[in-house]
């Protein structure tokens, strides 16, 4: 199993591309089924999610050509409707086929996903919300078996809480239903933003895009012609190379980012110390002269995301005086407490929040990734860590970030991949 060794202590400097959101690649891969013509996605990232998505498109009998940034996807050729739990298992966002594949074929199986790292996860809003729309769904034998087969219909939805993937399986499933659906209390993330505008731009009529209202005109079963979609920017992969110049203490420049998208990670930055110089699509970070403590909570967009929560743990650390993290989203999105902690932070844990105490120093030490972001947060200690840190289970880092240690070490961190234990 692959680990990178990083030897803390260089200061970063020079210039990073941001990729692709992974985030919002996802549901439109997910969204080419509502299409059976070709579809050409343009700047995807280089991670392994990616990969995995259009893999279940191509064991539903899709047509795939991916290469680099591109993908020209063509689901006019789909045979199959069921998302082996293989591939589900892998990755939960998988479930982002169950609304196209019902919407455009009547009937699909998709295995549940289960819980993960960071919490629970359920889908019972996606499954009601699909219920409400006229769809028929049985759990059995660890798959979701929805049925719809006079197609679905258009419904008023308001969803309990804020869920991003069940706002983007509704929109997609609403985009071929029959008549008008609304959803309240939707997400208003830019991913789902850029997923409304590729079904809007297809002819579908979406009001309300950007707001927590949507409603959707759908075309009563008749498949999407869309045109080339460009994936935005990661805001997560932006916010963590601007965690990268603050831990660091160093200036770095970040080329192809939406300021817009990462207000909240910009915000915060500020408040510990750090400025800015914003151009039209680049940011340059500059150090803080004393790196101040944070005080945040993570929630719905624009609100500072939940994604971003373990990096700014790791950046508060090395700040002076005490910062508070609160997590509202996910329940058990603390487990890089206790690797941080075997760095020499000095992180107490009490429910949903975490009192994050600065300490002078960190250590170099073997630790090991959990979840995504978490991963992202070890690697960022170990950056100004002293000696050497083995950050272990990068298969995390590999399913969300393009080339992790390559950008890092193109910006001077001394980091390199290494296989064994
Ligand atoms: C997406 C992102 C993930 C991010 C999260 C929150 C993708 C592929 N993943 O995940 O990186 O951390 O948004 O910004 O885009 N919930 C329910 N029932 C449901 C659905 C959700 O209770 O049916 C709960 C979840 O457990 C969680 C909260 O709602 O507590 C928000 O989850 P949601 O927005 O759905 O997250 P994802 O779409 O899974």
């Amino acid at each position: 199993m692959d680990y990178l060794q990083i030897n803390g202590g260089r200061k970063l400097s020079g210039s990073v591309t941001i990729s692709g959101a992974k985030n919002a690649a996802l549901p439109i891969i997910a969204a080419t089924i509502l299409s059976d013509k070709e579809v050409t996605l343009t700047n995807m990232p280089n991670v392994v999610d990616i990969r995995t998505l259009l893999k279940l498109l191509t064991m539903l009998g899709g047509t795939v050509a991916h290469e680099n940034t591109v993908a020209h996807i063509n689901n006019g050729t789909i045979t199959s409707t069921k998302a082996v739990y293989e591939i589900v298992s892998q990755m939960r966002a998988s479930i982002l086929v169950l609304g196209p594949l019902l919407a455009r074929f009547g009937e699909c199986e998709v295995s549940l996903p289960g819980g993960c790292a960071i919490g629970q996860r359920p889908i019972d809003l996606h499954l009601k919300a699909l219920e409400s729309m006229g769809a028929k769904i049985e759990i059995k034998g660890g798959y979701v078996h929805a049925m719809a087969p006079n197609g679905l219909k258009g419904a008023k939805i308001i969803f309990d809480k804020i869920t991003v993937g069940g706002t983007e399986n509704i929109v997609m499933a609403a985009a071929l239903a029959k008549g008008t659906t609304t959803i309240v209390n939707a997400a208003k993330e830019p991913e789902v933003v850029q997923l409304c505008e590729m079904i809007a731009d297809a002819g579908v009529k979406i009001e309300g895009i950007g707001t927590n209202e949507l409603s959707i005109e759908g075309t009563d079963g008749k498949p999407l012609s869309f045109k080339t979609v460009d994936i935005i920017p990661d805001r997560i992969e932006a916010g963590t190379y601007l965690c990268a110049g603050a831990i660091t203490n160093s200036s770095i420049t970040l080329n192809k980012v939406d300021h817009g998208h990462i207000r909240a990670s910009i915000d915060k930055l500020e408040s510990m110390g750090c400025t800015f110089d914003l151009k039209e699509d680049s940011i340059t970070i500059y150090p803080a002269k004393e790196l101040k403590p944070v005080n945040l909570i993570t929630i719905e967009y624009p609100g500072f995301p939940t994604d971003m929560q373990a990096q700014f743990m790791a950046v508060a650390v090395m700040a002076e005086g005490e910062s508070l993290i609160e997590e509202r989203l996910f329940e058990n999105r603390f487990m890089h407490v206790s690797e941080l902690n075997r760095l020499g932070a000095d992180i107490w844990l009490k429910g949903s929040t975490a009192a994050v105490k600065g300490v002078e120093k960190l250590y170099g030490a073997d630790v090991m990734a959990t979840d995504l972001r978490a991963s992202s947060a070890l690697v960022l200690a170990a950056l100004v860590a002293e000696g050497t840190t083995n950050v272990r289970r990068i298969y995390h880092l590999d399913r969300g970030y393009d080339d992790l240690e390559g950008k890092l070490a193109a910006l001077g961190a001394d980091i390199v991949r290494k296989s064994g234990k």
